[in-house]
């Protein structure tokens, strides 16, 4: 049941309801931004097998065609490569979309320290420019938004659930996102939209290129006998896979009622930075590694801005009957193994 879903349609997906039967995705017209990266991909194959209509828009930045390859000629499937800086391009892009799932963004944490432009445009502004094409276009008015973990900045409470505050963000990534959850509430309530906005742990898998086990894989491919570690080792997070969270992605849709929900998305238990490393190496076959720590900064952290110790409180989404099928070690592993096959046929 998409029941979200507030626009000309609504009625009709009413009527599907009270007649016991389930919506499909094929009766809506959907829009990835992002949909070239990793989870956006992901997300595209889930969709594009539920028999959706989906349309792509990525800059290509860090994004791959490679990853929408199979689609790429699927009749139902429209990629355009632009920007969302760019308003005529979200705005080609949103013709007849009703859902909009918002992944692009920059989505390296670290780069905040260097660049203090790139979360303000990449994030802030590509958000208020596909909220404004949605409040001027006449079918689009239901916004997925991909938020962070990061939002909670260094939390007291561990794990953390989704009404914890104050938000202190300690990134400028972080601040970014919070920011873009802020606009996606008040265009939601001011202009007849409805949202979800979803904060991920560390999401990890097949098409990543970014993060702790792209980093482990890539400095053991150069030197299989030491690897460097960002940190003292004992940063410790939760990891969850991209199938696990693609799944959650639509579990939220189909279950938000309320104009805006928030809702945390993650595993339920935490691993540290050096089990990671244990983790990456066993898979890797590599024997007698050496780890040398950093030591890092502020206290053993990878980079300013890294929170140590992050867990997601996930209750509200299991009480709507989402799970996740593995815990942070498992999802580690998993992903780790299918990077490396990815590896091998590059
Ligand atoms: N991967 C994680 O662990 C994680 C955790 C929390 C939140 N998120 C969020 O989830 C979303 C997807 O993350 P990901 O890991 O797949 O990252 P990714 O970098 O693989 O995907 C982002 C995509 O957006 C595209 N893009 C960037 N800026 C753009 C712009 N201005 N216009 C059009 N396209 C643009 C990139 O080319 C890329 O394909 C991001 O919003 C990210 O902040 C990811």
């Amino acid at each position: 049941m998409l029941s979200i879903i507030l626009n000309d349609k609504a009625k009709y997906f009413e009527d599907y309801q009270h007649m016991g039967r389930h919506v499909s995705y094929a009766d809506v017209r959907v829009l990835v931004t992002g949909g070239a990266g990793f989870i956006g991909s992901h997300l595209v194959d889930t969709l594009m097998k539920k028999g959706g209509k989906v349309a792509v828009l990525d800059n290509l930045s860090a994004g791959s065609k490679h990853n929408i390859d199979s689609w790429i000629r699927h009749p139902n499937f429209t990629f355009i490569k632009g920007d969302c800086l760019n308003r005529q391009k979200i705005r080609n892009a949103l013709k007849n979309c009703e859902l909009i799932f918002h992944l692009a963004a920059n989505s390296e944490v670290r780069v905040g320290v260097t660049n203090t432009k790139i979360d303000f445009e990449q994030n802030i502004v590509a958000t208020y420019n596909v909220l404004e094409e949605m409040r001027e276009s006449k079918t689009a008015k239901t916004i997925l938004f991909t938020s962070t973990s990061t939002v909670y900045g260094e939390a007291k409470s561990l794990p953390t659930p989704e009404d914890y505050g104050p938000l202190e963000p300690i990134s400028l990534y972080g601040a970014s996102k919070l920011a873009c959850e802020a606009l996606v509430s008040a265009y939601c309530h001011t202009f007849e939209m409805r949202g979800a906005v979803y904060r991920f742990a560390n999401i990890v898998g097949s098409r990543s290129r970014h993060g702790v086990i792209w980093d482990f894989i890539h400095k053991l491919e150069k030197n299989p006998n030491r690897l460097e570690i960002l940190g003292d080792g004992t940063q410790t997070k939760s990891y969850l896979t991209v199938d696990d969270c693609v799944d959650a992605l639509l579990f939220g849709l189909e279950h938000t009622h309320e104009k805006v929900e928030i809702y945390n998305i993650g595993s339920e238990d935490q691993i540290n930075v050096t089990d990671i490393a244990e983790i990456v190496t066993e898979e890797m076959d590599h024997k007698n590694v050496e780890f040398r720590y950093t030591g890092g900064v502020n206290g053993g952290r990878g980079w300013i801005g890294d929170v140590k110790k992050m867990f997601l409180d996930v209750s509200k989404m299991k009480k709507l009957g989402w799970k996740p099928k593995h815990n942070s070690a498992e999802s580690v592993k998993i992903a780790t193994k299918q990077i490396l096959e990815e590896l091998e046929f590059e």
